[in-house]
């Protein structure tokens, strides 16, 4: 590799990681986990993202630890080996943290009665030391680095932990991810207000439009608390109200479903499949639809979705001059190959 390729290599992996080091605000983490309160009596509860001198989970856990009847909090911090790229974090040594509640009675979390613990290797959340620690826990939450999210959440699968953490929408449809909401085994949580976050972060310069700027914090739209811990809001019905007509919502030209742009929109009285936009998953509810797939590349043709047709990718190719993937849904409209943003194929359930 040439001295530039390396050093914008590594200019990109630096914006990467630095993406990665957006603190959670307090009110965001309490609006959330006050619909789980119930989960947590008697649990242990691993953080493991989290340097507790800056981290609002934490000090949500320590401060309300007798209020949820917590078994034990425990924390670990990560020491980033590489100082040059990921200058943010610049612990001494990576720490984890345990704590057991207050001890003499003020309600409050003290330094004495919270045991640090030096760790011996970078508190990575996939070293041995870090994967010992979330063996004891019964729930982790935290924000996880976004960049890591598919490994993230296959180790908790792996380990069969509980969890509520922040991760981007987008992350629905990556492969890894996409099987897991498919079959329930998780799901989006109650989400953040507008459908964006503000994260604190001192090193990043934001480009949140003038009314939604927050001085010191980046907002970041499409992001969501991701679970799979039982709350109500899966069980709430969406209600619906429009009625089907073949020329509002027009099938797909390469799979047996009609495409809806907006959730709100799905027709109240079509049986067969649907194409809905990701945003659906905020309004899921396992008993009013099934989730039958994504309309994208490979996972795409796992559905049946069918190849494009020869004339149609030579003109979304070389007319249009886009990308045509096998396996994305498309339609033709009025003689124009459209294709929609990712969609999810849903079909209501008999009641
Ligand atoms: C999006 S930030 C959120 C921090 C904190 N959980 C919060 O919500 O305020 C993700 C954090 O994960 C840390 N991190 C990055 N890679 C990690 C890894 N491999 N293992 C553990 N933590 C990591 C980053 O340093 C960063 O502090």
């Amino acid at each position: 590799m040439s001295k530039t390729k390396a050093q914008n290599k590594s200019l990109q992996l630096a914006k990467e990681h630095k993406k990665d080091e957006f603190y959670t605000q307090l009110s965001d983490i309490e609006r959330e986990l006050k619909y789980y309160k119930h989960h947590f009596k008697d649990k242990v509860v691993y953080c493991n993202c989290d340097d507790p001198r800056v981290s609002n989970f934490f000090h949500y856990f320590s401060y309300n630890f007798e209020k949820l009847g917590l078994k034990k909090l425990i924390t670990t911090c990560y020491k980033n080996q590489n100082m040059d790229l990921f200058s943010q974090n610049d612990s001494e040594q990576a720490i984890y943290l345990e704590y057991t509640g207050d001890k003499n009675g003020n309600n409050v979390p003290d330094p004495n009665e919270i045991g640090i613990k030096y760790l011996k290797g970078d508190g990575d959340f996939r070293s041995k030391e870090s994967i010992e620690l979330l063996k004891q826990a019964d729930i982790v939450v935290t924000n996880p680095p976004f960049s890591l999210f598919r490994e993230y959440v296959s180790q908790l699968i792996e380990y069969d932990k509980k969890f509520v953490i922040v991760g981007h929408q987008n992350a629905i449809k990556y492969k890894e991810i996409f099987p897991l909401i498919r079959d329930n085994k998780i799901w989006l949580g109650y989400g953040f207000k507008g459908g964006a976050g503000h994260f604190i972060n001192e090193h990043y310069e934001d480009y949140a439009t003038a009314t939604d700027r927050k001085e010191g914090m980046i907002r970041v739209s499409g992001v969501h608390w991701f679970t799979n811990l039982e709350i109500n809001k899966r069980h709430e019905d969406l209600i619906l109200y429009k009625k089907y007509t073949p020329e509002e919502y027009p099938k797909f030209e390469n799979y047996d479903a009609i495409n809806v742009d907006v959730t709100k929109d799905i027709p109240v009285d079509y049986d067969g499949m649907i194409g809905v936009p990701i945003t659906f998953m905020d309004k899921y509810n396992p008993d009013q639809f099934e989730i039958i797939g994504v309309g994208i590349a490979n996972l795409g043709l796992e559905i049946g979705i069918q190849p494009y047709k020869p004339e149609h990718k030579k003109y979304r190719k070389e007319i249009q001059k886009r990308g045509a993937v096998d396996g994305d849904l498309y339609m033709m409209i009025d003689g124009v190959v459209t294709v929609p943003y990712s969609r999810i194929i849903i079909k209501r359930k008999k009641k």
